[in-house]
């Protein structure tokens, strides 16, 4: 294997994940195509050699500890342990703060956690100790605005997004010194098919057709437009570039971004 690096991304078969793969094997690392849907995975991971890259399907449930491990096992065996991770794996259900048991028969608010929060934090703790060894690693945290503000029906999902990235503001402070940069992207709504869902609820909800659901949506980003998956992609192979840690990125759409914290060097001691 003669990548200079080992990305790790998870949730890459499909959405935003299958781009940021796209973007890492151009980089020239050696992409682990992480997640539960193993024909997503192949299919990416094939896209990614297919350009000229190197890149390998990794099954992954985030929610399982031991699934994380046997990867990261695979990944030893494939590749080498990871050191840059994408931690983008990710849901998002939309529901009434108090939703009735007859509506939902799951508790919303456990399994946003289990995956957005606990999931991400799984994955990092079990390949951050390869990092520390190697005294290198990159780790770019996909979030979200609703990490930044509130959305109704989604306190889930944006209880769980703060969550990410308050641990993960808390990680770059306790690793600046370690060679560890712990950096984030806050997307406002991408064309994804994460919001191909929510485009689906609001014409099965309100009878809107798919383009005025759309177009709300986007109205609801500040730049009035829908976020990309390049653009998410694009911020998060500079995070990764860099040898800055802390730094948190909200993605407007229509290419725009805005620093909510600028970061610093890794090594300079900050908090
Ligand atoms: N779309 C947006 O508007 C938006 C905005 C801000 C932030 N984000 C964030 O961006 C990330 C990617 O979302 P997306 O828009 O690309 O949506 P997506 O297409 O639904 O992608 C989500 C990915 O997460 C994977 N995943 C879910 N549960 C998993 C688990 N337990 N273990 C492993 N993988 C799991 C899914 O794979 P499976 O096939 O296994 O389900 C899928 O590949 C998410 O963290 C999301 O919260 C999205």
């Amino acid at each position: 294997m003669s990548a200079e690096h080992v990305a790790l991304v998870t949730g890459g078969g499909g959405g935003i994940g299958a781009v940021v793969c796209s973007e890492l094997g151009r980089m020239g690392a050696f992409v682990l195509v992480a997640g539960r849907d193993q024909q997503g995975c192949t299919r990416v991971a094939d896209e990614v050699r297919a350009a000229g890259g190197a890149g390998a399907p990794l099954l992954l449930d985030v929610t399982d500890p031991a699934s994380i491990a046997t990867a990261l096992q695979d990944a030893s065996r494939l590749a080498g342990p990871p050191d840059w991770l994408v931690n983008n794996a990710g849901i998002a259900v939309s529901a009434p703060l108090v939703a009735r048991p007859a509506d939902s028969p799951v508790d919303q608010y456990e399994t946003h956690m289990d995956v957005n929060f606990h999931g991400a934090r799984r994955v990092f703790e079990a390949v951050l100790p390869a990092m520390l060894e190697r005294g290198y690693g990159r780790v770019v945290q996909v979030a979200s605005s609703a990490a930044l503000q509130g959305y109704a029906y989604v306190a889930a999902y944006a209880a769980s997004k703060h969550a990410l990235l308050g641990y993960s503001r808390a990680a770059a402070l306790e690793l600046q010194r370690k060679g560890v940069a712990v950096n984030a992207v806050c997307p406002h709504f991408v064309d994804s098919p994460m919001t191909d869902e929510s485009v689906a609820r609001i014409v099965r909800e309100t009878g809107r057709t798919e383009a005025a659901a759309r177009a709300f949506l986007a109205e609801q980003n500040p730049s009035g437009e829908l976020v990309t998956t390049a653009e998410v992609a694009h911020a998060i192979s500079e995070l990764l570039a860099t040898d800055m840690t802390g730094s948190i990125i909200e993605l407007v759409g229509g290419g725009g971004r805005r620093e909510v914290e600028a970061g610093w060097p890794l090594g300079e001691a900050r908090g």
